[in-house]
């Protein structure tokens, strides 16, 4: 087996979520979300050829028989240190295709055991930065964990900024945000990059509370790790046959609380991500000239580096 740790390939990993939203830039704002994911799982699996490493991905674009590239179980690189990748080639589908700010192409990497295989259904999630740490609990009312992070930061919850997806269900938390005083924005998709956000000084969004995809949550969930922030977690499945899946993979208490510490069970954990319209990698693509400015965001080791990329225009 080969030495070294997975996050100390930051800037491999960064190269697949590049290709991937280079991929994609020819369907920003075509109004057809399917294509723009077809194009960044395209450009997704072709990048990963060129990984020197062995990852193999535990969260894809579904099963084998249902997706013929990135599925679960899919082997990718060209050899090298064994690692678990979790990817979502296109975060915010549709985002892309009405060129609406969020959507990113993103990936998260472990040592091969490291991260939850969780299977494509909901989550609950309730997610903050490092002050927060240890001090909020999914079992608790929104109030009690909004008044302890507001505690940990030192500020009043007149002063903290909650991101909520627009969905229907989150109807009486948003009232309940918006009765305390916090400032709630609404997403109309993707919460990994405010997730992220939450973690990086000036991000610009204190908490992410609410039920959203549980991939989604455990990509975000290893910036979170990477960077000492707080995340904690429930499945929610909606049906009988999502409850069934989830005991078959999990047991009879698959639905109990998860810690950071049971989503994501290493340190050495890479996150990347590269904007595919603005967001919190950066802005989205801007062509000059020849070629297109690629803005990425790279987490790892406790480090967050935002790169830029100057790609010419044969790569596009
Ligand atoms: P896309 O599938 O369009 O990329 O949307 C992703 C996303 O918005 C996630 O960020 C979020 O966790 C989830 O979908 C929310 O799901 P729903 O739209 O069903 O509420």
């Amino acid at each position: 087996m080969s030495e070294g740790k997975v996050g100390e390939h930051w800037a491999d990993f960064l190269l697949v979520t590049e290709e991937a939203a280079l991929a994609a830039i020819p369907q920003i704002g075509r109004g057809d979300k399917n294509a723009a994911d077809q194009a960044a799982v395209d450009g997704m699996h072709h990048a990963f050829k060129h990984l020197p490493l062995s990852a193999r991905v535990v969260i894809g674009e579904g099963e084998m028989d249902e997706a013929p590239m990135l599925f679960i179980g899919e082997e990718l690189g060209r050899g090298g240190l064994r690692c678990d990748i979790a990817v979502d080639p296109l975060e915010g589908t549709g985002l892309t295709a009405a060129a609406q700010g969020g959507a990113m192409t993103v990936l998260s990497a472990g040592p091969a055991g490291s991260l939850l295989h969780a299977p494509d259904i909901y989550m609950e999630k309730i997610c903050a930065g490092p002050a927060a740490a240890g001090k909020l609990r999914i079992d608790a009312p929104l109030k009690e964990n909004v008044l302890a992070l507001a505690r940990a930061l030192g500020r009043k919850p007149s002063e903290l900024t909650a991101a909520v997806l627009d969905r229907s269900r989150h109807v009486s938390a948003i009232e309940d945000l918006r009765k305390l005083g916090v400032s709630v924005r609404l997403l109309s998709a993707g919460d990994v990059g405010p997730a992220v956000a939450t973690c990086l000084p000036g991000g610009g969004v204190d908490l992410v509370v609410g039920t959203g995809g549980a991939p989604e949550g455990v990509i975000a969930a290893c910036a979170v790790r990477a960077l000492g922030g707080a995340f904690c977690a429930r499945m929610r499945p909606e049906s009988d046959e999502e409850r069934g899946r989830l005991r078959e993979m999990f047991g009879e208490d698959a639905e109990r609380a998860l810690q950071l510490e049971d989503i994501v069970r290493s340190e050495d954990v890479v996150f990347a991500a590269t904007s595919v319209t603005d967001s919190a990698a950066g802005p989205g693509p801007r062509r000059q000239g020849g070629g297109v400015w690629l803005s990425s965001l790279a987490i790892a080791g406790g480090r967050v580096r935002f790169v830029r990329r100057f790609a010419a225009l044969e790569e596009v």
